[in-house]
């Protein structure tokens, strides 16, 4: 599975099975999160087999069970733009994870910062969680806003390039799915902006992340 499969297969998973991320798998996993933290200026981890950041009654509520596993996406407080940081690099993780076979639900609500296991200095925090494992089942494709709610240009004038970023943007995770964001094309060059709303920012970086991966053209 190549990324652009990923984009398309993704889909949040909020039931696991009872079963640790085998070791390879495990170290694979925790190589990319080390490359990805020395590009992005993070220190995201990978944390195992510690249900308590899930055991709140929020991710009761949501339908959570055994989230045992996760990635928490941590960076110093003096990043002007960590949260969207955060999103584009742990959307990098999340999309290398599907194609190891592993399932993933973006956090931000229905865990428990108090209980996270993460180390996170004085100088840093836990933009969000990341939950990962292999699922009871592969999540389902979300409703989507059509292209022209989040873009204005026609799509007769679109590149190919330019629509397949556009379509893959429409397949990122948003909190509470809420798309709030707008993608226009200046002087040839892609641009996606947010929102005001909780969590846009997180959401910009993963819609971005997509966004460039499909089309392959960076955005600002
Ligand atoms: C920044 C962010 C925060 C999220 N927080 C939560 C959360 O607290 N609880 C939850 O159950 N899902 C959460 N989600 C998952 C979204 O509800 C989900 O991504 C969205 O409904 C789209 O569905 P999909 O991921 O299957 O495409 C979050 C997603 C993002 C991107």
């Amino acid at each position: 599975m190549d990324i652009r499969e990923a984009i398309r297969e993704r889909h949040s998973v909020r039931q696991y099975k009872d079963e640790p991320i085998d070791t390879d798998t495990r170290k694979h996993l925790e190589e990319l999160i080390n490359e990805t933290n020395e590009e992005g200026g993070l220190h995201m981890q990978l944390v195992c087999d510690d249900p308590a950041c899930f055991d709140t009654f929020l991710a009761h509520y949501g339908k959570f069970s055994n989230a045992k596993n996760y990635i928490a996406v941590v960076g110093k407080r003096s990043i002007d733009d960590l949260d969207e940081r955060g999103g584009y690099y742990g959307q990098r993780i999340v999309l290398h994870a599907q194609t190891m076979g592993l399932n993933t639900c973006w956090v931000a609500g229905t865990y428990s910062k108090g209980k996270c296991g993460a180390s996170v200095a004085d100088d840093e925090r836990i933009v969000c969680v990341i939950a990962i494992g292999y699922g009871e089942n592969n999540g389902s494709v979300h409703k989507s806003k059509s292209k022209d709610k989040v873009c204005n240009i026609p799509e007769s004038d679109m590149p190919d390039w330019f629509k397949e970023g556009l379509e893959a943007a429409l397949l990122a995770p948003t909190a509470i799915n809420q798309q709030r964001f707008l993608i226009t094309l200046e002087n040839g060059e892609p641009v996606i902006t947010a929102k005001m709303g909780p969590m846009t920012q997180i959401d910009l970086g993963i819609v971005k992340y997509n966004f460039e991966a499909a089309s392959g053209h960076k955005c600002r």
